[in-house]
């Protein structure tokens, strides 16, 4: 069968996706030597623009992303130039992190085109990356959940009051340490801890330079917990993991590019958290109308036994190192044996 592996795409997570995909071929391959995969790599620029061949696989190997192909002009408003191979694909793996790729849009169009995709469709891919949306459906789902506040950055400027009152809200709710987050992105690209009122302002303007529409959080101490899922009527989770760190939060370079970030599988909880925490991460896929895979976080308050969740990825980090894998190796299935399963569940 021929898998069309798509990766980059035009959102601030390029590198991240660039890198899954790349794990993800080598276990194609693995496969390959079986005669079981025409694997065909499609390189969606920052731009927007498709491309296939000796540059999509120069991308992968290299791990960079090329200097932009750019359209011709009179092809400007033709949204893509769809490379002659999109015909050939049986199934597509849509590596692809945040905004126009794990969001619904890629989802729709492979809909749209008729051809079996991995992972959850449009409606649970559009869920999981709004994080206003999001928890808006696990609050009404029963989820327990860190108090936040939600706000559209463009209001603070039309209206005198709204900035104010959000201040006071900010007091009297959530308390400071509070994390500003922009809604639709992954990666924490974007996401900002505030200790006090000045370094407010200064954190929604960077939160707004991805999107208008921002969430704040209440900062807990707490632990940091991640399950997987698997599978699509009947999904099922993974052992749980944890993410330790040295830096302030876990940020971008903290989930990258440190190396005293750590992941432990399993993470040492006793075994009714830990069932309570599977059960909740089911359950989540199942609220969003998850297919395939996704990775479930939550926070563990060890006191009190409390746990939150945080958010859902449909298409989590797929690195060689990344959590997601690394908790279905410790559960008992190997990354290519994962990859093979995720093309299973595609075409069911
Ligand atoms: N958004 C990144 C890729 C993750 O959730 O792992
Ligand atoms: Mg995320």
């Amino acid at each position: 069968i021929s898998i069309g592996l798509l990766f980059g795409g035009a959102s601030e997570e390029h590198i991240v996706s660039i890198n899954s995909a790349r794990a993800i071929l080598q276990a194609l391959q693995i496969g390959n030597n079986l005669c079981k995969y025409n694997v065909i790599p499609i390189y969606i620029q920052r731009n927007g623009v498709w491309i296939s061949g000796k540059i999509a696989e120069q991308v992968l190997q290299t791990k960079q992303a090329l200097p932009l192909v750019l359209l011709k002009k009179e092809e400007k408003f033709q949204l893509w130039q769809f490379p002659t191979e999109v015909n050939q694909i049986d199934v597509w793996f849509p590596v692809l992190h945040g905004p126009n790729g794990e969001d619904g849009t890629i989802q729709g169009l492979l809909k749209m085109m008729q051809t079996p995709f991995v992972g959850t469709s449009v409606l649970g891919s559009a869920i999981g990356m709004d994080k206003i949306v999001m928890k808006t459906i696990f609050s009404q789902a029963g989820f327990p959940q860190v108090k936040y506040l939600t706000l559209e950055y463009s209001k603070l400027f039309s209206n005198a009051q709204y900035y104010s009152q959000l201040c006071n809200d900010i007091r009297t709710n959530l308390g400071y340490p509070c994390f500003i987050k922009p809604a639709n992105l992954g990666s924490s690209v974007g996401v900002s801890k505030v200790s006090s009122h000045d370094e407010l302002e200064i954190a929604l303007k960077n939160a707004a330079s991805y999107d208008n529409r921002i969430i704040i959080e209440e900062g807990i101490i707490a632990r940091e917990l991640e399950c997987g899922v698997l599978g699509n009527d009947i999904p099922k989770a993974s052992v749980v993991g944890e993410i330790t760190f040295e830096s302030d939060f876990y940020d971008y370079k903290a989930k990258y590019k440190d190396t005293s970030s750590k992941i432990h599988i399993p993470a040492q909880l006793p075994n009714h958290i830990i069932e309570k925490i599977q059960q909740m991460a089911i359950n989540a896929f199942t609220t969003i109308n998850g297919r395939g895979l996704s990775r479930v976080d939550f926070f563990y308050i060890e006191g009190t036994q409390k746990i939150f969740i945080n958010e859902i990825n449909s298409f989590p980090g797929f690195t060689e190192s990344s959590m997601y894998p690394e908790l279905w190796i410790k559960t008992g299935l190997e990354f290519h044996e994962l990859v093979d399963k995720l093309i299973e569940l595609a075409l069911k």
